[in-house]
């Protein structure tokens, strides 16, 4: 084997941590290679999450607005048929138009790319096993691990990505099916859950908790979007468990029942999506080669500089701590480039937002009224229907509220949560005034052109 050459960073994945990190540190002048194992670059965002995800929700909504919301507008259309086909190209166009623009973006700054596997072999060099066959391995002064993170499975179900999918199957579905069971009401599970039932799937949420949306969703505004969800036609199993599934047959049979015990129920299904939630995805990747320690979910621990028990190796993204989001990915990738380069580095994990992208939208940042009652402060809630707004009367999208919630004393914001239409959009506003330290007053007084959501 040849002597691995040395570079001043060593990146392994490709997805949105690695990439960001890989053109920053390359912007800066080091010599980085990015190791990516799939093909393409992007990660699951670009290639199997958000992008591909809104992608359908928009063309999805698209088709269903024009089915059911024309007449009321003065607008006749004549006969209106799916082309699931050609709604799987335009996804796949935007996919490919973005992940290219990556490989440009390499290029341009003087970033190594690598295809194939990487794994450590000692605590500097990474060990490659290129898709193209052969192997080879490269030395880092600096190692950043962004190996991202994976679905993770439902015991007792077989994820074949035709007929029990993740999302990865989700967003590729040949013809819309009948039935979908989704188990998971979170984020992933109404997305693409409203993906199919605009398309003419029936689908039936089951979640395991009391409310849907997942983890951060105020539970007043999660309250009202299950209604708005159930209003277009998703059927939703709260406080239920899944207790087994059999995919033997030619519909599948999934056996529920309620959380504290009930009487048991089964569900048919063409299509099962299995959506309970992301784990951290190190397989391979020699972790115990050099001692890298994991916690109990599986997340590689890192310290405030994201510097794991080597310092010259650092972890950033969905494989550590915090929110799995594209966008703190990319905040981490910055800061730990920075750390690097100029010894500090920083992220505002208190003023990272979530968008769920159903219609209408949710957006939140901040706390939510459950955890600012929790931490014991005083605290005075706002909130605004659409159905009093100028722009969404005239736009005839009037479901959803804006709520705020500030510190009782000192009006400083404590979070902010939107169902409505472009909250996704509005939401930044919002996040910008968190930074910034605003009181809710602050946000009052700002001038607001007229008629808009925002
Ligand atoms: P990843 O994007 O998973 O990238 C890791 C990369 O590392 C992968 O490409 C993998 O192939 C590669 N890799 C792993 N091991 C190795 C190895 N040993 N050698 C070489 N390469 C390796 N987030 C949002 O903020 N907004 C959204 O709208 C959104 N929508 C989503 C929709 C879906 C369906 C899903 C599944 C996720 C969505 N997410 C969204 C989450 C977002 O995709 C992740 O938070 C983001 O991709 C994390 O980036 P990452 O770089 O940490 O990991
Ligand atoms: P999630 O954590 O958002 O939701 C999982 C849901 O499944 C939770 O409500 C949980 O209570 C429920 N659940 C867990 N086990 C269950 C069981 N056995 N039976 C029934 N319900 C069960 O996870 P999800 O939806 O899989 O998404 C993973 C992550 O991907 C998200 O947390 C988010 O970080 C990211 N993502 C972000 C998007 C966005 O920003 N728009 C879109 C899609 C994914």
């Amino acid at each position: 084997a040849t002597e691995a050459e040395e570079k001043d960073l060593v990146i392994i994945g490709g997805g949105v941590a690695g990439y960001v990190a890989a053109i920053k540190a390359g912007q800066a002048g080091l010599k980085v290679a990015c190791i990516e194992k799939r093909g393409a670059l992007g990660g699951t965002c670009l290639n199997v999450g958000c992008i591909p995800s809104k992608s359908l929700l928009n063309n999805s909504h698209l088709y269903h607005t024009i089915l059911h919301d024309t007449k009321n507008r003065g607008i006749e259309v004549g006969d209106v048929k799916l082309n699931l086909q050609q709604m799987m190209k335009a996804k796949e166009t935007s996919v490919s138009g973005l992940t290219k623009g990556i490989e440009f973006l390499f290029k341009k700054n003087n970033v190594e790319y690598i295809k194939g596997t990487g794994a450590f072999a000692d605590e500097h060099t990474v060990a490659v096993n290129l898709i193209d066959g052969g192997e080879t391995s490269v030395r880092g002064k600096n190692i950043i691990i962004a190996t991202g993170s994976e679905a993770t499975p439902f015991p007792g179900l077989t994820i074949d990505e035709k007929r029990v999918v993740t999302s990865t199957g989700a967003i590729a579905l040949k013809e819309v099916p009948k039935k979908m069971v989704v188990i998971g009401g979170g984020i992933i599970g109404l997305e693409m859950g409203s993906v199919w039932s605009r398309l003419g799937a029936e689908v039936t949420v089951v979640e395991f908790l009391g409310q849907i949306g997942g983890p951060g969703m105020d539970t007043e505004i999660s309250k009202m979007t299950q209604k708005i969800l159930q209003k277009q036609g998703m059927k939703f199993k709260l406080n239920t468990k899944v207790t087994k599934g059999d995919d033997s047959g030619d519909t599948i049979k999934i056996s529920v029942e309620a959380a504290k015990g009930g009487k048991e129920e089964t569900l048919d299904a063409d299509v099962v999506l299995v959506a309970i939630g992301r784990r951290p995805y190190t397989a391979g990747l020699g972790v115990e080669n050099i001692g890298l320690e994991t916690d109990e979910r599986g997340r590689l621990v890192i310290d405030q500089e994201y510097r794991t028990k080597h310092p010259h190796i650092r972890v950033i993204g969905d494989c550590t701590f915090g929110p799995m989001l594209a966008h703190k990915a990319e905040e981490e990738a910055v800061a730990a480039v920075e750390f690097i380069t100029k010894n500090y580095g920083h992220v505002n994990y208190n003023a990272i937002p979530s968008v769920m992208y159903t219609h209408p939208e949710v957006a939140w940042v901040g706390q939510t009224e459950a955890e600012v009652k929790n931490s014991g402060v005083k605290y005075n809630v706002g909130s605004f229907p659409f159905s009093a707004n100028s722009r969404a009367k005239t736009n005839l999208d009037t479901e959803g509220i804006v709520k705020f919630i500030a510190d009782a004393e000192t009006d400083r914001i404590l979070g902010i949560h939107i169902v409505g239409p472009n909250a996704g959009e509005m939401i930044a506003e919002g996040t910008l005034a968190l930074e910034y330290g605003a009181s809710s007053e602050d946000v009052a007084r700002t001038s607001h052109a007229h008629p808009t959501l925002a």
